[in-house]
């Protein structure tokens, strides 16, 4: 069996050098791998993640590892994957299968080569491994025990396949963890994906009118880091509620065929299918930028995009100019896919050292539960908990605790108004 593929071995030390970088910056994981190292709840086990193959998720691997983890990994875009990553963790012994720049036969074949080594636990993240291994590999799933979900898309897969029977083992739902999506999906896809569309265009923000498609978890943060830098922000939805909370935040809210003509900027983060499309790219000003950072490259029609243009070509990395039919110039940010991942270096280490703390307890949880059905779980209570206090601890920040006598209060029912 292959031992790993990446781009350029010789990248290994540059790669070393961003890892001990970001490990710094992660002081929750470091303290998971040091008990791991002594206790070594992976010991015997193949863990096959699929999973943005970044310095973050190399700090990851090192504790699974340390934990006694045989681990095979494959990126999780065929465009987020950092190449000196990859080879510092093909040097550290982690069979990896990843490089920038994959087309879609290239993505799954790594995929194909992890579950050659028929891991025992999955660490997915947008259920593309799982969904092989339920389609195309259905004759190794009898190996499996378990898996993580990292992010909302492959959450919502993970139901569908639920609801319709077809899931074979049991899935821990990290992205719904309070301590992933209160800070991951909003502060670290705000920052990053404000980070990739400045890396791209290096064009001012402030004044311009800063269209964002969705007010999830992701587009308020997005949102939000887009008004800080002073930007005129407006939003679109199709949930009520979401629609309502962006107004009451200040923001405008209208249809997305209403902002078309007035948008400088359009961003996408809904996890939904032709959100931008011919109808609105045919309204667009001259000059729109246009980027997504859900986690398919699906949010943008990329076919009507194609089919309005008649000649493309690429300004700078990450940026091309589409020429419309009618002189038009629209340009799209790295081919509509994550822009925060692909044009920039995904979310910053410290909001990882949340999101990737959960994989590792979740990871463990798995390997020392027996008997959970074939069903999507949320992650324990304990364990978001416990990654919040050890949080908290690692920022310097004390909270309160309750006293016995506010403890009762709040478990009893008889005292009301005094
Ligand atoms: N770029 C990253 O690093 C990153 C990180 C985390 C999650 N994600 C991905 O981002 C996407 C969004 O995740 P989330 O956690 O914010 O999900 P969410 O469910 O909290 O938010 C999505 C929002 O989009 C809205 N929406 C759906 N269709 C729409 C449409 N046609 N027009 C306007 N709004 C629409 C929904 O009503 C919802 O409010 C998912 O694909 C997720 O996997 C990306």
């Amino acid at each position: 069996m292959e031992e790993f593929q990446v781009k350029d071995k010789t990248l290994a030390p540059q790669g070393h050098l961003q890892i001990e970088w970001a490990s710094a910056h992660m002081p929750v994981l470091n303290q998971i791998k040091n008990r791991f190292k002594k206790e070594k709840p992976f010991k015997g086990l193949t863990l096959g993640a699929c999973l943005h193959v970044t310095k973050e998720t190399a700090v990851l691997a090192d504790a699974l590892v340390a934990g006694g983890a045989q681990l095979a990994l494959c990126g999780s875009n065929p465009l987020s994957t950092q190449d000196d990553v990859a080879a510092a963790l093909a040097e550290r012994g982690v069979h990896v299968f990843a490089w920038r720049g994959q087309n879609t036969e290239e993505y799954y074949s790594c995929i194909n080569k992890v579950l050659d080594y028929k891991p025992v636990i999955t660490l997915d993240d947008g259920a593309d491994l799982v969904g092989t291994l339920h389609s195309k590999r259905i004759q190794d799933l009898d190996n499996v025990k378990g898996g993580t979900e990292e992010t909302t898309t492959g959450v919502v897969r993970l139901r569908a396949m639920e609801a319709s029977g077809s899931l074979k083992y049991p899935i821990i739902a990290v992205n719904d963890a309070y301590t992933k999506y209160l800070f991951d999906n909003r502060y670290g896809t705000g920052q990053s994906t404000i980070d990739g569309i400045l890396r791209a265009t290096s064009v001012l923000l402030a004044g311009k009118n800063f269209v964002v498609c969705g007010y999830g978890w992701c587009s308020r943060g997005i949102a939000m880091r887009a008004q800080g830098l002073g930007a005129n922000v407006i939003v679109t939805e199709v949930v009520p509620t979401r629609a309502l909370e962006a107004a009451m935040n200040g923001l405008r809210v209208m249809p997305l065929s209403e902002a078309a003509p007035i948008g400088d900027f359009f961003v996408t983060a809904t996890g939904d299918i032709n959100v931008i499309r011919k109808e609105h790219m045919e309204k667009m000003k001259d000059g729109a930028i246009i980027a997504n950072s859900g986690h398919f490259n699906v949010e943008i029609s990329l076919k009507d995009l194609e089919k309005l243009s008649k000649t493309k070509r690429t300004i700078r990395p990450n940026l091309e100019e589409y020429m419309l039919k009618d002189g038009r110039k629209l340009y799209l940010l790295a081919e509509g896919r994550l822009v925060n991942l692909a044009a920039a270096e995904g979310h910053p280490s410290e909001v990882m050292d949340m999101s990737f703390a959960n994989q590792a307890l979740n990871a463990e949880y798995i390997a020392k539960t027996s008997k959970m059905a074939p069903k999507v779980y949320p992650v324990p209570k304990n364990i978001d908990e416990k990654v919040a206090e050890l949080k908290l601890k690692a920022m310097g920040v004390k909270i309160d605790e309750l006293t016995p006598e506010q403890k009762k209060y709040l478990e009893t029912w008889e005292m009301g108004t005094t």
